[in-house]
């Protein structure tokens, strides 16, 4: 036998290795059991299962209720007709039979940005290979990451597409897709698909083994027409959502609404992993409303913690606080490149820029993984400050090797983009926002929101005063142009943090109407600062929307179950 083994190689390659499910197992527990952490100190590691805290999660339920003709005489769109219920679910049950006695072979997990939905992809892989979950369920599960689909250019096979799942040298074998059913596929950041998936537009196809163009791969097995009896798990931010739907048979919802109150200090407990530390920073954090509101979405507790524990290493006090997302942003980057660039101003300058360059280059043609080539253009060498920001990872390309850098976090992409952007002339970010135009629900919505954030006054300062980048806030007026009455831009307003501009921007509306709409917590307290901004003769009307109460004890949003919500009579 053993001679037979090296012979086989010899004559067909390292292709013919077969992998056991044990082996799969064991090979995807070994990969996905840390996550890199990136900080002050480079390269450090923590145990996913460690980190991991608990996320809210709901599933979604439509029920239609309305008749068909108000559709006609009220003029109302479909979806708005249909009566939205949620509840609270885990990742456990996602994939379990609904009242139809059916499982759900398709499940799409929603969440903004930073929410979660990677870390849930990842852990849901560790726990699989664990024993843990979906035991009897799936034999295999794979994951796929949308972002390194958009850089092959070569036609690859269903197989080929799964190799970075398999130890190097091994690939997927004919027995592993005999038993679709028992095969679950996690496909990861829909909306970091850089080319909009259309059906009419490829052809699917049905064998696993033939290579076609990626995107035709992808939509059929989105589209069930290989692989038909598996199961799929897709995140995406809700903003690549109508997208996705096109695609899709079938689909449940699922939402990850971040962490609880309690969720919250959990995380600082585990991030910190010493009790005295993470009571001192969690206090400081639980005093500061707005900031611990912020705090139910993951990353930014990280970006806090992480900054805390700078500040307590380097023996500070706990001074800074931060009300909009765009400052807990800029509070990350200055409190990182302090560490760094103790003597060299004009060295953190420069770098910053290439990296700001880097990341506007790719954001409006949705690129997120950057080649070699990306970087040289750009002068940026991989010195210690790139490898603050940017992530280095291994991708196939047809038969070599290559190595790719993304953004630590899509959102810090968006972020360094938006700095690049405020910081170039009028007519570069009348260009954005023309594409950003009228719909606003679509890929640039986070850019734009750090880009009233960042023209803030006080926040042009911070740029110039720590990071030496002047610019000035002209095109702030501009920026309405784009704008009806609609909650984005109140949120957007809420980023900008400026009542006299809020004030001259909701001068423009005699009357707001917001209608069937879920308001956040995050939602409320940007209504109420432009609300606050109004005068008096204008009206605000609130039409079967419904509202979150905070929890008695926790706070925060989506502290308590998220079932009943009162609704309000137009006012
Ligand atoms: N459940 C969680 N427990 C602990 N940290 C989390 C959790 N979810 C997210 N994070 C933190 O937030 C960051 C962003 O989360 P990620 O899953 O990448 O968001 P996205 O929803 O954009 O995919 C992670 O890198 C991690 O630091
Ligand atoms: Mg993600």
């Amino acid at each position: 036998m053993l001679e037979v083994v090296p012979l086989w190689l010899e004559y067909y390659g390292e292709d013919v290795m077969e992998v056991t499910p044990k082996k799969y197992r064991e090979h995807i527990l070994e990969e996905y059991q840390v996550i890199e952490d990136r900080n002050a100190r480079l390269g450090e590691y923590v145990s996913l299962d460690k980190r991991y805290t608990k996320l809210l999660i709901v599933k979604e339920h439509w029920q239609r209720e309305e008749k068909e003709h108000e559709i006609i005489t009220r003029g109302r769109k479909h979806a708005e007709l249909m009566a939205h219920q949620t509840s609270l679910t885990t990742v456990s049950v996602l994939f379990d039979p609904d009242r139809n006695r059916e499982s759900p072979r398709t499940v799409v997990l929603l969440g903004a940005a930073g929410i979660g939905k990677t870390m849930t992809a990842r852990k849901i892989m560790l726990d699989w290979a664990a024993g843990k979950l979906y035991q009897k369920k799936f034999d295999y599960v794979f994951y796929i990451n949308c972002r390194k689909i958009n850089l092959v250019t070569a036609q690859q096979s269903m197989a080929d597409l799964l190799l970075n799942n398999f130890p190097d040298g091994v690939r997927p074998t004919k027995e592993i897709f005999e038993k679709p059913e028992k095969l679950l596929f996690i496909i990861d950041g829909f909306d970091e698909l850089n080319s909009v998936l259309s059906m009419e537009e490829v052809s699917l196809w049905s064998d696993p083994f033939e290579k076609k163009p990626v995107k035709t791969v992808l939509c059929s097995l989105l589209r069930k027409e290989v692989l038909q009896k598996s199961f799929l798990l897709i995140t995406s931010r809700p903003t690549a959502l109508e997208k996705l739907k096109q695609n899709l048979k079938f689909p449940c919802y699922a939402e990850i609404r971040g962490f609880s109150g309690d969720d919250r200090k959990e995380y600082f407990h585990k991030f910190f992993g010493d009790e005295k530390k993470a009571t001192q920073a969690f206090n400081f954090v639980k005093e500061n409303e707005m900031l611990f509101t912020m705090c139910f979405v993951p990353i930014v507790c990280w970006i806090i913690c992480t900054v805390m524990k700078q500040q307590m290493e380097r023996k500070e006090d706990l001074a800074q606080t931060s009300k909009t997302t765009t400052s807990v942003y800029l509070l990350f980057l200055t409190s990182l490149l302090t560490d760094h660039f103790t003597d060299s101003v004009q060295q953190s300058k420069t770098t910053l820029w290439k990296l700001c360059s880097l990341a506007a280059d790719g954001i409006l043609e949705r690129k997120i993984l950057f080649e070699e080539g990306d970087l040289k253009k750009h002068n940026l060498s991989l010195s210690t400050i790139h490898t603050l920001f940017l992530n280095k990872s291994i991708f196939q390309k047809d038969t070599e090797c290559e190595s790719v850098y993304s953004f630590i976090h899509l959102s810090f992409q968006e972020f360094f983009a938006t700095m690049k952007k405020s910081l170039s002339s009028k007519k570069d970010v009348n260009s954005l926002l023309k594409i950003y135009g009228p719909s606003k629900n679509n890929y640039l919505m986070l850019t734009v929101r750090f880009l009233f954030g960042l023209l803030n006054k006080e926040r042009l300062n911070d740029m110039e005063k720590k990071l030496h980048c002047k610019t000035s806030s002209a095109i702030k007026l501009d920026l309405l142009k784009w704008f009806e009455a609609e909650l984005e831009l109140f949120h957007c307003l809420y980023e900008s943090q400026e009542e006299e501009f809020a004030k001259s921007a909701m001068d423009n509306f005699q009357e707001i109407r917001l209608e069937h709409i879920r308001l956040s917590t995050m939602d409320e307290i940007a209504l109420s600062f432009c609300v606050k901004n109004c005068c008096s003769k204008q009206s605000l009307y609130l039409c079967n929307c419904t509202v979150v109460l905070p929890p008695p004890s926790s706070g925060g949003e989506e502290g308590r179950g998220p079932t009943m919500h009162p609704h309000l009579p137009p006012s």
